[in-house]
């Protein structure tokens, strides 16, 4: 199996990617994720439309600055001349790495035949790809699927060929069908047949919550990385206890009080600083909320917290419950007799994993 990970001419540190999400994978998250042990982080998704350039969003989601590399911009859209054009756009501003999404199940996504709804047409993706690799001829361009359109049109392997043939230089692939949204377990005997007919690195992605589960994965599939997204969110430290676990078959302790203190502290200035007071706050909401998610005694803090409007009211509520937690104990403690929140603990395991662990596929936005 191998040990490092190369994509075109970036040689990962390690064998862990932070997925695309967006609302989730901005800036301040990616650089916090590559600084607590990811390999690489892949941008939110930006749109290919380039109407919305001059948007403040769209903007946000083009700005590198300071960014660790190598820098991996996701793009997504339908038509061949705009993602090329999109691709140019976002090399032009700093991307060294072009992901374009395939595996995207959201509404607003697949409406325009974009994400994962690319996926039944064979060749139009070939078209894109084409377009978009030979636009941006300097860097790497990689691609993002699911296992196909639904059960009985799980197409992965012809998409590899495609990309392939097309110059694509990494593939990554969510254990999941359009059509199953996120419901049941990811699946990764696609995956696995992929990898087996590969000749492009493979990154397997889709319910990997623990350490155990990424060595399982890794094992089973013998892909090449492992892309994580969800437990990433308010557990940016979960790359490096991931990392640990694959070199040295044991576990880190949890994480000591102060120490996500002041990492959280540092995600949500980095947050007021790149969105604005105003947003900054309501973001940093969603992100303290995970990060205290299944603490002790955090469900009514979490109450408080979210009603809260302004950078000293948040950070003097974010200080007090973290002084408060530091008196009971230096580690983090969870309200489980595992000390560990029920989202790692029963995933475990990948054979008792299930989707009840993870947010309801309502409140995804991917
Ligand atoms: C909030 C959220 C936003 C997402 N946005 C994107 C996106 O912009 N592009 C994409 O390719 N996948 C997106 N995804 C899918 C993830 O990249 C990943 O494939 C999926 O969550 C499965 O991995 P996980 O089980 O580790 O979360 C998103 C997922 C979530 C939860």
């Amino acid at each position: 199996m191998p040990l490092l990970m190369r994509i075109g001419s970036h040689l990962l540190k390690n064998r862990l990617i932070v997925a695309p999400m967006a609302g989730v994978t901005d800036r301040p998250f990616r650089q916090l994720c590559k600084r607590l042990g990811a390999g690489m982080a892949v941008s939110e998704m930006v749109t290919s439309n380039s109407l919305l350039y001059g948007s403040a969003k769209t903007a946000r989601r083009a700005n590198h600055e300071g960014e660790v590399d190598p820098i991996s911009v996701q793009i997504a859209g339908a038509d061949p001349a705009m993602m090329a054009e999109a691709a140019r756009h976002n090399v032009d501003r700093g991307a060294q790495i072009i992901d374009i999404n395939m595996g995207c199940p959201a509404k607003k996504v697949c409406n325009v035949m974009a994400g994962s709804a690319l996926l039944q047409d064979e060749a139009l993706v070939a078209r894109i790809l084409d377009a978009v690799v030979k636009a941006v001829p300097e860097v790497p361009v990689t691609l993002k699927i699911r296992t196909g359109w639904d059960r009985e049109h799980r197409n992965a392997l012809n998409i590899l060929h495609i990309a392939e043939n097309a110059g694509v230089q990494a593939l990554a692939m969510h254990g999941r069908t359009r059509a199953c949204a996120y419901t049941g377990n990811a699946e990764y005997d696609t995956i696995r047949a992929v990898k087996a007919a590969a000749r492009i690195p493979v990154i397997a992605n889709g319910d990997i919550t623990t350490p155990e589960k990424a060595q399982f994965v890794l094992d089973y599939t013998s892909a090449d990385a492992v892309m994580i997204g969800r437990a990433a969110q308010g557990r940016p430290w979960i790359f490096r206890e991931i990392e640990h676990f694959l070199n040295t078959g044991e576990h880190l302790p949890q994480p000591e009080v102060t120490e996500i203190h002041a990492v959280l502290l540092e995600h949500i200035h980095d947050l007021y600083a790149f969105y604005g007071d105003l947003t900054g706050v309501r973001i940093a909401r969603k992100h303290i909320s995970w990060y205290t998610r299944g603490l002790i005694g955090s469900s009514a803090f979490r109450h408080t917290m979210n009603q809260l409007d302004s950078v000293s009211e948040q950070l003097a509520m974010v200080n007090d419950y973290f002084a408060l937690a530091a008196r009971a104990d230096s580690r983090l403690r969870y309200e489980t007799a595992s000390d560990t929140p029920s989202e790692y603990r029963s995933a475990s395991s990948h054979k008792n994993h299930t989707t009840q662990d993870l947010p309801p596929a309502s409140q995804l936005a991917a």
